[in-house]
């Protein structure tokens, strides 16, 4: 199995700024006042929500102290939200159009908390046209960012039979992947989400409520846009960074699904001489909340804190305590 990771230039995008638009600031945030009792911003410290989306976290951290907020997203169609955040907050706030696996190198001042919203944005499922979704007809893409070559179009059609069913069952956890990798085979050229859906739902039996295509698309999803090691890249980031730093950092992660989860538990585990749980265990959203927000059913929020190494024979590096973050700047 191959996964490409080269970065290729905008205009094999498939997505572009021009897509942002007030209709996609429908995004509800999840969990968020746990996240803000968690992360317990402070005045005059610096914070990083790597995973902008339409902005809800950075948000509420701008507006709950005096700090600023780096914001990290590989989404070039969240730009325009960016800017108007940059317009609104000045040098508070700074945007950086990148994955969040790069964070250590988007860091350049010591910061007191980060935040994870792992998944897809409501805006990226929604549009029919990034192909994220069984429930609307578009291009077999499913591509965050226009950071990867990959699409799901590309694995569907020319990835082996054995590939996919280890694809489908490693990310999708999906028991019948034999079956749904052959389905898939027999069936290319597949070129749309309807086409893949109904591909699925021909030899995977529905159970309950749950459309027979998520785990497809789940699996596709994670695969094109590499997300487990994109989360497990980051929190190495974070430790590198933090070793030898002047302060400790506060990490927050919010997983919508169990591999998600897993990797941030797996790395809590092999780093426990620096990582610590500042809540024990997972918190989960209020029945409220799922009544309120669908989308927060699935959801889980860790509360970490990674402890500098000052003291234990490392000299602290020197880093800039002002965070001299560029007034208002997007990078691109
Ligand atoms: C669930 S949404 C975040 C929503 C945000 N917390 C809010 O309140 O609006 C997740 C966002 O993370 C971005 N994202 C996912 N994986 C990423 C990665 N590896 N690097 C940078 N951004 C990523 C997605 O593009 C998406 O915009």
């Amino acid at each position: 199995m191959h996964k490409e990771t080269k970065t290729t230039s905008a205009e094999k995008a498939p997505n572009s700024a021009s897509r942002a638009s007030n209709e996609m600031l429908k995004h509800t945030p999840v969990l968020l006042n746990e996240m803000l009792a968690q992360l317990f911003p402070k005045n005059g410290k610096v914070y990083v929500d790597a995973t902008f989306g339409a902005g809800g976290y950075s948000r509420a951290i701008l507006n709950s102290a005096d700090c600023k907020v780096i914001a990290l997203d590989r989404d070039p169609s969240v730009i325009s939200i960016a800017q108007d955040f940059s317009r609104e907050y000045g040098s508070r706030f700074f945007f950086n159009l990148s994955k969040f696996s790069d964070i250590k190198n988007m860091l350049n001042c010591e910061v007191s908390g980060i935040v994870f919203d792992f998944g897809l944005s409501s805006m990226q499922i929604e549009d029919g046209k990034r192909g994220f979704s069984f429930q609307h007809d578009g291009p077999l893409d499913m591509r965050m960012g226009n950071d990867g070559d990959l699409t799901a179009a590309q694995v569907a059609n020319s990835f082996s039979k054995d590939d996919l069913r280890s694809i489908l069952r490693l990310y999708g956890e999906e028991r019948l992947a034999g079956r749904v990798a052959s389905a898939i085979v027999a069936s290319r050229p597949l070129s749309s989400t309807f086409q893949l859906a109904e591909v699925v739902r021909a030899v995977v039996p529905r159970r309950g409520t749950i459309d027979p295509a998520t785990k497809t698309f789940q699996a596709l999803r994670i695969f094109v846009n590499n997300e487990l090691q994109e989360i497990h890249s980051a929190l190495n980031g974070i430790l590198s960074f933090a070793s030898g730093g002047l302060n400790d950092i506060s990490v927050v992660t919010v997983a919508f699904h169990s591999l998600e989860d897993m990797v941030v538990k797996n790395w809590l585990k092999s780093n426990s001489g620096m990582v610590k749980e500042k809540t024990r265990g997972v918190i989960l959203p209020s029945n409220q909340e799922i009544a309120n927000n669908h989308r927060a059913r699935s959801a889980r929020l860790r509360s970490l804190v990674v402890r500098a190494i000052v003291g234990q024979g490392r000299a602290p590096k020197e880093k800039n305590t002002n965070c001299n973050i560029p007034e208002g700047k997007i990078e691109r």
